[in-house]
């Protein structure tokens, strides 16, 4: 269980979910709209194991669309399906914006 620095906040956006590879886990992290904070959750679909990159992100609710059978996951309630075919929460993390060499640095935590 520890963080792992990820990448400085300037090179994410609040429209469009990025993808890391973290610690051999591939996630996807996108500014929230409010505050400044980072949501993090897993790439991996877990309806039919399919990459949720491609997805439609609304900023607004955040919450992706699967762009595969459109099952949809609200980040900000821990990645609660809100939307069949899928039946189980998509894994969120917790993030943490630190000030490093005057630079915003987001690290992600991985248990
Ligand atoms: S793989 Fe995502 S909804 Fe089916």
């Amino acid at each position: 269980m520890s963080y792992f620095k990820v990448c400085s906040l300037s090179l994410l956006s609040i429209d469009k979910p990025q993808k890391f590879t973290v610690d051999g886990l591939e996630i996807l992290l996108v500014k929230a709209l409010t505050d400044n904070k980072v949501w993090a959750f897993d790439n991996n679909c877990n309806h039919s194991d399919k990459p949720l990159e491609k997805g439609r992100w609304d900023p607004e609710k955040a919450e992706i669309t699967c762009p595969f059978h459109k099952a949809v996951f609200n980040i900000a309630e821990n990645g609660a399906v809100k939307q069949a075919p899928a039946c189980i929460p998509l894994p969120v993390y917790q993030t943490e914006i630190r000030q490093e060499n005057n630079e915003n640095i987001v690290y992600v935590f991985l248990d």
